[in-house]
Order: structure tokens, then C-alpha cells, then sequence
């Protein structure tokens, strides 16, 4: 496995291989590996001969900068993951290689819109910090194919619109979101939870579940849904931000002809704010 720490190494080793005619497969990650992020690289075994990681945390995507600053870092434990997952190249850049200049003086990229609602109302300038970096990435490594996980589906759907905007010739890859025996959804931010927190924790995708599955029952009452949503995860201690049902194409609210939805959810548990969604159809055929 290559690392490259510099923009210079990166491209050296990519031009050889594309050179080869080998297909590149870029998995874009913020470190403190799990198996959902050895699940994207698995899959990325799929559309290509070279496989690519990233791990930088970046700093433009926080709202908040304890969060920042407290994020997991755990490179020599990461690398270890990614060698032992037959990855290709790690690209470790610092935050001056991919940030020259102080990043309010920094281009940025913004998908309007979307990008500020549900995440991006609950967190000014996060997308805004994701889309940059991805782009960025992007254009360093010139994949062919990129891997995201679909847990986080909002940034899953921004990220394929910029590529569509702006007439970017890289396939977006969604894959399915990793989770525990309890079914609550891997996330580094898990690590903030004490271990009674981290059962209860489990409530979240139980009371997505219980949502989807009322609404399949009672298709014309999604605002009741929501509300009743909201309560039964207050009543299991946590702090919703929302949960919300969407149109899965848009995320735009659904109105009474869509049967492709999607339901999102952010809540806090302690210290940590967790996400999650479950999709659902209204289609009687599907
Ligand atoms: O999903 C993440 O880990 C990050 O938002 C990403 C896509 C690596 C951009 O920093």
C-alpha cells in the first residue's frame, strides 16, 4: 500500500497507473475507520483496478469547533484497516495541501437548495465544507468511480447533484448503511456514547422502523407520523433535531402522488448527535 502526504505524490502514482489503463476508485473518508468505511472499500473492488482512500478531517465541514477539535483520529490504526483491505493508496494531506490559503479566502462550491435544509439548516456551512473538499478531492485524484455510504443520504444526494452540475464525468456509487447487531448505524460518533447510551442508542433506527411502517399503514398521515416520531424518541432520551419524510429524489416534502420516500432523522444522545434514514415505497407493485 502507497501513502502520499503531498498533492505532487498523489499524482505521480495515479498517472502511473492510469497510464497502465487501470480504472481508479476513490473512497473520500474522515479516518476513525469502522466496517461501514471497509464496506465502501470492498465495494469499490467492484468498479475498478486501484483503489483509493482519503483521510483528512476537514475543518470546513464543522460547525462547531470542539467538534472539531474532539473528532477521533486514529491513523496508525486506520492504516493498519486499510492494508489489511488490500487499498492501493492512502492519501494523507495536510490541511495547508489542501487548504493554501486561509479557507474563508478559499473557493468554494455550494448545491443550493438542498444543501440548507435538514443537515444544513441544523448545521450552517456544512455542505458547504463537504462539497469543497469533495470537489477538491476530486480534482487531485481524477476518479473514475467515488464510494459514499448512503447513511449519510443528504450529503449522499448533494454530492450527486454538484457532480451532475457541473458536468463532472465521475460515477457516484451509493452503498448501504453498515450496522450493529442492535441495528444502530456504525458511526465514529458512537465513540462519544457511554455504554448504556450506546443501547438505548438503538431506539433511533427502531423508531425509524415504527415510522415507516405507520406510514405504509396510513399513507395520507405523514405530518402525524413526524410528530409522533419526534415523541417516541423524546421519550427514549434523546434530543431530536428532526425527523423528517422526504421525496428520495429531491428530498423535497412529498406530496399526496410520491411513493418513493425516504425518512430522515438527527438526534442527540449525550454528547453525540447521531443521524440515520430507512427508504420506503408507497408503490403497491414494488
Ligand atoms: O462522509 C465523510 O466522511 C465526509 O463528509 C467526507 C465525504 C469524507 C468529506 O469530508
Amino acid at each position: 500500500m502507497v501513502t502520499a502526504e503531498t498533492i505532487a505524490d498523489l499524482r505521480v502514482q495515479l498517472r502511473a497507473w492510469r497510464g497502465a489503463g487501470d480504472r481508479i476508485v476513490f473512497v473520500p473518508t474522515m479516518g476513525n475507520l469502522h466496517a461501514g468505511h471497509l464496506k465502501l472499500v470492498q465495494a469499490a473492488r467492484e468498479h475498478g483496478q486501484r483503489i483509493v482512500v482519503s483521510i483528512f478531517v476537514n475543518p470546513m465541514q464543522f460547525d462547531r469547533a470542539d467538534d472539531f477539535a474532539n473528532y477521533p483520529r486514529t491513523r496508525q490504526d486506520d492504516l493498519h484497516k486499510l492494508e489489511d483491505a488490500s487499498v492501493d493508496l492512502v492519501f494523507l494531506p495536510t490541511e495547508a495541501e489542501i487548504y493554501p490559503r486561509p479557507m474563508e479566502q478559499m473557493t468554494f462550491v455550494e448545491v443550493p437548495g438542498l444543501g440548507s435544509e435538514l443537515e444544513g439548516a441544523e448545521r450552517p456551512g456544512h455542505f458547504r465544507g463537504v462539497t469543497t473538499v469533495v470537489l477538491r478531492l476530486f480534482h487531485l485524484v481524477e476518479p473514475d468511480v467515488a464510494v459514499f455510504g448512503k447513511k449519510d443520504y443528504q450529503q449522499l444526494m448533494i454530492i450527486r447533484r454538484m457532480v451532475d452540475d457541473l458536468g463532472m464525468s465521475v460515477g457516484i456509487v451509493g452503498i448501504e448503511t453498515e450496522r450493529e447487531a442492535s441495528d444502530l448505524a456504525l458511526s465514529s460518533r458512537n465513540s462519544y456514547l457511554t455504554d448504556a447510551q450506546h443501547k438505548q442508542a438503538a431506539g433511533l433506527y427502531a423508531t425509524l422502523v415504527h415510522c415507516r411502517d405507520w406510514i405504509i399503514d396510513h399513507p395520507g398521515e405523514i405530518e402525524t407520523a413526524e410528530v409522533e416520531a419526534v415523541k417516541s424518541l423524546e421519550l427514549a432520551g434523546f434530543r431530536p433535531d428532526y425527523i423528517s419524510v422526504r421525496r428520495q429524489n429531491d428530498l423535497k416534502k412529498p406530496g399526496v402522488n410520491d411513493t418513493e420516500l425516504v425518512i430522515l432523522a438527527a438526534a442527540w444522545l449525550g454528547k453525540a448527535r447521531l443521524i440515520d434514514n430507512i427508504e420506503l415505497s408507497l408503490n403497491p407493485n414494488s
